[in-house]
């Protein structure tokens, strides 16, 4: 459907912008840039190890990305000194990937790529359990993650945006998790970071209808206790969770078709 007759379906809602819906020709080249994506993610899970530094993970990725014709996307984004995000434990994310982190039996640490390719962007992100973990470490995780594919399996066009985020923190809720509010979901593919945000908690049947054509990340950080975060002040990066606990990521790029789903990259 054209998107003026998608917006006079809904007279009495808020709409996504015509920039927000993807032509067809961008929608392949984000789809491209997926697969890249996740083919730099299973190269990291293939190498990630007990004892290596986050800096050698930020090396898999270049190396990944490069050979596959890619472009790390946050290698200089707004300064950011690295070409991926390595979040450890009560690490939120943003994570900088450098060679005094190494990884030990128990961590969980997630790991967050975003490839170019032909100019096209595509941003997902996993957990790796190193070794023997903790059971509530390995529980965290796993919530975390079926928040997300909970949140995936409920999304279908013309569905409101706010569904997303009251189907993941309903889950997590009732798993005695909390999920961060303060960073959020975006809109992808043309650029790293747009329009709209993408909450992951608000009320039921609220927000704009999702039309097809729209690309975006769903990226819940769930913490441990308190949902309460705060900003590393010697980088200006990283986050960190207020109380000390842990915190786990999962971020897949979506794209909203006429009659469901397609996950472009995990
Ligand atoms: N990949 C992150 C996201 O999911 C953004 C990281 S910004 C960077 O949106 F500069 F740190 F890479
Ligand atoms: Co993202
Ligand atoms: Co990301």
């Amino acid at each position: 459907m054209e998107y003026k007759e998608m917006v006079r379906r809904f007279p009495n809602e808020k709409v996504p912008t015509e920039k927000m819906i993807k032509t067809e020709e961008q929608i392949e080249g984000i789809r491209q840039a997926g697969i890249i994506n996740t083919m730099v993610l299973d190269e990291v899970e293939k190498k990630i190890h007990i004892g290596m530094s986050t800096e050698e993970i930020d090396k898999i990725v270049v190396e990944t990305t490069k050979k596959l014709g890619g472009i790390p996307a946050p290698f200089g984004y707004e300064g950011f000194p690295k070409s991926c995000c390595t979040s450890i434990n009560d690490a939120v994310c943003h994570g900088i990937p450098n060679e005094k982190d190494i990884l030990e039996e128990g961590d969980i640490i997630n790991v967050d790529c975003t490839t170019i390719y032909h100019g096209y962007y595509a941003d997902a992100s996993r957990m790796f359990c190193m070794g023997k973990c903790d059971e509530e470490a390995v529980r965290l995780v796993r919530t975390t993650k079926k928040a997300l594919d909970l949140a995936v399996e409920e999304l279908k066009p013309y569905s409101k945006l706010r569904d997303i985020g009251y189907t993941i923190e309903k889950y997590v809720k009732s798993q005695g998790y909390s999920v961060v509010h303060e960073i959020g979901g975006h809109g992808v593919g043309i650029e790293f970071h747009e329009d709209p945000f993408i909450y992951h908690y608000g009320k039921k049947n609220t927000g704009m209808v999702l039309f097809p054509g729209m690309v975006f990340t769903i990226e819940p950080m769930v913490n441990e206790f308190s949902r309460d975060v705060f900003l590393d002040s010697s980088n200006n990066w990283t986050i960190y969770t207020e109380d000390g606990g842990w915190s786990a990521q999962y971020e897949y790029t979506v794209l909203l078709t006429e009659d469901g789903v397609e996950i472009l990259s995990h």
